[in-house]
């Protein structure tokens, strides 16, 4: 596939991952559509996508839309689809994080999570895919994460929507290929936007300590996204660390259950530590 001329409809098209793919999609010469829901910063990313557009007859717009409600998400699509026709390429990029201890979580993080990371992109691709599958050809783009690959700890919120998205993208593949539509499914591992550095204070030391604090730029997964795209690619692992656990979890099986308690173990092991020489000091975090 390539991008001249092809019409993209970007959800979370306002910030991070999805903004960065918005930018990299106007470079090549697609015609792009943002959606998002804050109308200001809507604006001032619809300004940055048409700075990086390669040519002025393209066009690029934003939507504001809430897509965890069904009927905005159809009004969106619809929206393009008017305009433009059915689009070409739809990358399912909105979402939301909120990591903290099982225990400590409010059952709405966990609605949250669903109703925005998994249906937001169900009901976005079951609006977008009529109009691609009649035409028979397209290609439906959902971000998950590393937290779709194996369970994260802190992130039982963010991980069960996730595991929902790749398991969604897994029948959907099978379902769209014979219909003409692509389908890939992106694993990113931590990347710099204003999400991560918005969970980074509710992270959990534990994960810190298991997971590190190595990040790939947004642009770099934009690439690797477009990359996987223009090669059809179900499966796209951004960065050589996601590509190498993609695979060595495959091997695994289920040693990585050991192998991960041996993990969390340890970084317990060193915040109780932590945590005990902080209140030595009589300033208990
Ligand atoms: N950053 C990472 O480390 C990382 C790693 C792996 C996977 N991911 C995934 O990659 C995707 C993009 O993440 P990011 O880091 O780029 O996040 P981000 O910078 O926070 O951007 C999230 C985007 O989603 C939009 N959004 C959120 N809720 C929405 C809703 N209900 N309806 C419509 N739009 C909504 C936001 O705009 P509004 O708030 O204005 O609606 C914003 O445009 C997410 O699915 C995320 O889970 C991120």
């Amino acid at each position: 596939m390539t991008f001249q001329d092809k019409v993209a409809l970007i959800t979370g098209g306002s910030s991070g991952i999805g903004l960065a793919t918005a930018k990299a999609l106007a470079g090549r010469g697609a015609h792009v559509w943002i959606v998002a829901r804050d109308q200001d910063r809507l604006s001032a990313a619809l300004a940055q996508v048409k700075a990086a557009r390669s040519s002025s007859s393209q066009r690029c717009e934003a939507l504001s839309a809430d897509i965890s409600d069904a009927d905005q998400a159809a009004v969106a699509v619809a929206q393009v689809v008017e305009s433009a026709g059915a689009p070409d390429l739809l990358i399912n990029s909105a979402g939301i994080v909120y990591p903290g201890y099982f225990q400590t979580l409010n059952p709405k993080i966990f609605r949250q999570h669903i109703e925005i990371n998994y249906l937001g992109t169900v009901y976005v691709t079951q609006a977008a895919a009529p109009g691609m599958t009649a035409r028979g050809s397209g290609h439906i783009v959902n971000i998950a994460s590393a937290a779709a690959l194996l369970g994260v700890y802190g992130y039982t919120a963010y991980c069960g929507s996730k595991y929902a998205v790749r398991g969604f993208s897994d029948v959907l593949r099978a379902e769209m290929n014979p219909l003409g539509v692509g389908v890939s499914v992106v694993f990113p591992p931590d990347t710099d936007t204003p999400q991560y550095a918005g969970e980074m204070p509710l992270r959990p030391q534990e994960t810190k300590l298991i997971f590190g604090n190595s990040v790939l730029s947004a642009d770099a997964v934009a690439a690797t996204i477009l990359q996987g795209v223009a090669r059809r690619r179900y499966i796209i692992t951004p960065g050589i660390e996601m590509t190498l656990l993609y695979r060595l979890l495959g091997a695994l099986g289920p040693l990585q259950y050991p192998i991960m308690d041996r993990l969390v173990a340890g970084a317990r092991r060193k915040t109780g530590a932590a945590a005990a020489a902080q209140k030595k000091k009589g300033n208990l975090l």
